[in-house]
């Protein structure tokens, strides 16, 4: 029987989702438990991390489990993920082997694996999480790949922590429809991976919000496929989703402004090409002036932020910034997806 992984919220219901993060508030209040006790989790790094890394290590140990951190190239054997390919490259071993391999030790498999950044065609196929979905037979958990699910819904228990305090009784959706939630592209100097972006596109529609999209042009636009679940999302939730170029009246009356600086797709792997209209947009930074337009609205972001680039020393250290609360998340939410997934095989 295929196992159920966790490699975009799309899969799961929003009732699903709810217990989640329902299941991450009472982690936040008791820390410790054995949920995963007896279980363990492979945490495969084929790209940097800080927040992701720390808080799965220490989120199996609070639930009494083990995590084991990989990073195949460099302390594991570099992978092979075409099918059919003579293997007489760098890789060792193909993933075929691998994932079966970790499946026989361990409960839980989690993946990160940026794109390439050369092809997006290639790219948007998200090959490394779904051969490794393919061919384990333990649940697969998506760590970053061109989305960012567990983001995702640290995000949403943050802005739920924020907004539900007038009334805690709520359901995350009560609490978050018909907000408005502006996701910003910012300025950065290097061509960053759309993951982020996407997952607040799809995160945001099925709660309900009214979302905007500002980015400097059309080239911006994230993948046909996340403005598509945008939509649906939307008309499914009963919110809406925009696109602007015009800073100035996306962020009036905002409840919400979320950053993140992408890569625009049509100059995938032509970066030059698109290094000046990024250097001509990096007047998109979240400043003081931008976030006084908001209806007295939160910022956040995904964390790592180059500050005063993509937001200024003023935001980041104003009461708005609730971007901390979400990275302390990260632990929560990942914890309930852990003992949810790891739970489900008994
Ligand atoms: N937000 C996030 O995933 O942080 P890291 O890249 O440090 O894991």
């Amino acid at each position: 029987m295929t196992p159920k992984h966790f490699l975009t919220t799309q899969d799961w219901s929003r009732a699903e989702l709810d217990a989640l993060l329902a299941q991450a508030a009472a982690f936040k209040r008791t820390r410790l438990g054995n949920e995963l006790a007896g279980k363990s989790i492979a945490l495969m790094f084929f790209n940097p991390s800080m927040r992701t890394r720390t808080s799965f290590e220490l989120g199996a140990h609070q639930l009494g489990g083990k995590a084991i951190v990989l990073a195949p190239g460099k302390d594991a054997w570099p992978i092979e993920f075409e099918v059919g390919t003579v293997m007489d490259g760098e890789a060792e071993e193909h993933v075929s082997e691998v994932a079966r391999v970790l499946s026989r030790y361990v409960d839980l498999i989690a993946v990160r694996a940026f794109p390439k950044f050369q092809d997006w065609s290639v790219d948007r196929e998200d090959r490394v999480i779904k051969a490794f979905a393919k061919h384990a037979t333990v649940p697969v958990i998506n760590m970053e790949t061109i989305t960012h699910p567990c983001q995702e819904l640290a995000h949403v228990m943050a802005l739920q922590e924020h907004f539900g305090r007038i009334d805690p009784g709520s359901s995350p959706e009560q609490i978050l429809r018909g907000k408005k939630y502006v996701l910003t592209w910012t300025y950065h100097p290097k061509p960053l991976n759309t993951a982020v972006a996407n997952s607040a596109l799809l995160i945001a529609t099925r709660y309900g919000m009214d979302v905007t999209l500002l980015c400097p042009n059309e080239d911006y636009l994230l993948d046909p496929r996340y403005m598509e679940h945008g939509r649906a999302n939307a008309a499914e939730n009963g919110g809406s989703l925009t696109v602007s170029h015009d800073i100035e009246s996306a962020y009036r009356g905002a409840d919400v402004v979320y950053a993140k600086s992408w890569g625009a797709i049509p100059y995938f792997g032509r970066w030059e090409a698109e290094k000046p209209m990024r250097e001509a947009s990096r007047h998109f930074i979240v400043d003081e002036a931008k976030m006084a337009l908001t209806r007295n609205g939160v910022f956040s972001h995904c964390l790592p932020l180059r500050r005063n680039i993509k937001a200024t020393d003023a935001v980041m250290d104003s009461p708005a910034c609730i971007a901390i609360d979400e990275a302390e998340n990260r632990l929560h939410v990942q914890k309930a997806i852990m003992a949810a997934l790891a739970g489900a095989r008994g």
